[in-house]
C-alpha cells in the first residue's frame, strides 16, 4: 500500500478520523495511569520547523518519546534546507533515514511536493492553508467534554486563515454545522469553503454568526509571517472580538477555544479566555495525545 500522509483532515476518512480521537482518549488515561506503551521503539520523527512553535514541538517530540522513539528537531538554520537544496532531493533522503517526517513551512504547495517525494509518512504541522493537527485536538477536547460533535453548530471568529480552513474541513469530516464570520478582505478560501457545502455559512457580522453556537473558536489576527501587517489589521478586525458580549449570543453552555498563542485584549479578551467556558489548557494538551495517535496510525507496523 503507498505511504499514507496528513497534510490536511481529508487525508484520513471520517471512520478514521473518529477512531484517532477515540484512541487519543484512550492513550490520555494510559498516560495518566502512567503505563508504559511503546510501539514506536527505534523510530524516529523528523520535525523539520520555518516556523516558531512552542505546543508542536514540545507535544510531537514528547510524544514520540512516550511511544518508545526519537523526534529530531531541524531548522533552516543549520540545515541545508535554509541554504536552498531542492525540498524534493530534501525529502528523498531524509525520508530513507527516519519513519515520518513533520513538516511546519509557509506555502501549502511545498509540503505536498514534499510528500510526493517522501518514502515515509509526512504530516502537516501548519502551512499557511491548513493546520489539521490542531484540529484533531480541537476535536478530542470537543468530545471530552461534550460527546458527539456531530449536528453542534461551531462559530468561527476572525481571520479566514489556516485554522479556519481546517475547521471547514473538520465540519465535513466530523458533521457538525461551521458559521463563520470574517472582515471582508479576510475571507477563507472560496473553493475551500465550496466545497463544505451546507455545512458552511458565512455571516457578515461576528454576533449573528455566534447566535446559538455550542463552540466559539477564534485564532489571532496576524498569522505567522503577517507580523508587518499587525496595526492594519488590527484595525480591520477590531469589531471580531470574542468578548463577554460576543458569548452571551452563544448558548449557555457553549465552550471556547483558541489554538493559541493568544493575544489577550486583541481577538480575544482576558476575561474570556481565562472564564469558566474556556477550555484552552485541556486543548493545548491534548494536542500530546492526539497527535500520539496520529504517529501510532501513520508510523507503527
Ligand atoms: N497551536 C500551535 O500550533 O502552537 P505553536 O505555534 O506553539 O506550535
Ligand atoms: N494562524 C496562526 C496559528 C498559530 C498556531 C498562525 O499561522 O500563525
Amino acid at each position: 500500500m503507498s505511504v499514507r500522509h496528513f497534510l490536511s483532515l481529508l487525508d484520513l476518512s471520517a471512520e478514521e478520523l473518529g477512531r484517532l480521537i477515540e484512541r487519543a482518549i484512550e492513550l490520555k488515561q494510559w498516560q495518566r495511569q502512567s503505563r508504559l506503551y511503546e510501539p514506536l521503539k527505534n523510530k524516529v520523527l523528523a520535525m523539520v520547523f520555518e516556523k516558531s512553535s512552542t505546543r508542536t514541538r514540545v507535544s510531537f517530540e514528547s510524544g514520540m518519546v512516550q511511544l518508545g522513539g526519537h523526534a529530531m528537531f531541524l531548522s533552516p538554520r543549520d540545515t541545508q534546507f535554509g541554504r536552498g537544496e531542492p525540498l524534493e532531493d530534501s525529502a528523498r533522503v531524509m525520508s530513507r533515514m527516519v519513519d515520518a517526517i513533520m513538516v511546519r513551512t509557509f506555502e501549502h504547495e511545498k509540503i505536498e511536493r514534499f510528500a510526493a517525494y517522501s518514502a515515509c509518512p509526512v504530516i502537516n504541522a501548519l502551512t499557511d492553508l491548513y493546520h489539521p493537527c490542531q484540529l484533531l485536538a480541537d476535536m478530542q477536547t470537543w468530545c471530552e467534554h461534550r460527546g458527539s460533535i456531530r449536528g453542534a453548530t461551531v462559530a468561527f471568529i476572525g481571520d479566514g486563515n489556516n485554522m479556519c480552513h481546517s475547521y471547514i474541513n473538520a465540519a465535513r469530516q466530523f458533521d457538525f454545522q461551521l458559521h463563520i464570520a470574517a472582515p471582508a478582505q479576510y475571507q477563507p478560501d472560496a473553493a475551500i469553503v465550496a466545497a463544505a457545502g451546507e455545512r458552511v455559512k458565512l455571516f457578515d457580522q461576528p454576533l449573528a454568526a455566534a447566535a446559538g453556537a455550542d463552540l466559539v473558536v477564534t485564532d489571532v489576527w496576524a498569522s505567522m509571517g503577517q507580523e508587518e501587517e499587525q496595526h492594519e489589521r488590527e484595525k480591520v478586525f477590531a469589531a471580531y472580538q470574542v468578548n463577554a458580549q460576543l458569548m452571551a449570543q452563544a448558548d449557555k453552555d457553549a465552550l471556547f477555544m483558541h489554538c493559541l498563542p493568544a493575544h489577550r485584549g486583541e481577538e480575544v479578551t482576558a476575561e474570556v479566555i481565562d472564564g469558566a467556558q474556556s477550555v484552552v489548557w485541556d486543548e493545548a494538551e491534548n494536542r500530546l495525545h492526539a497527535q500520539k495517535a496520529l504517529l501510532e496510525f501513520l508510523v507503527s507496523d
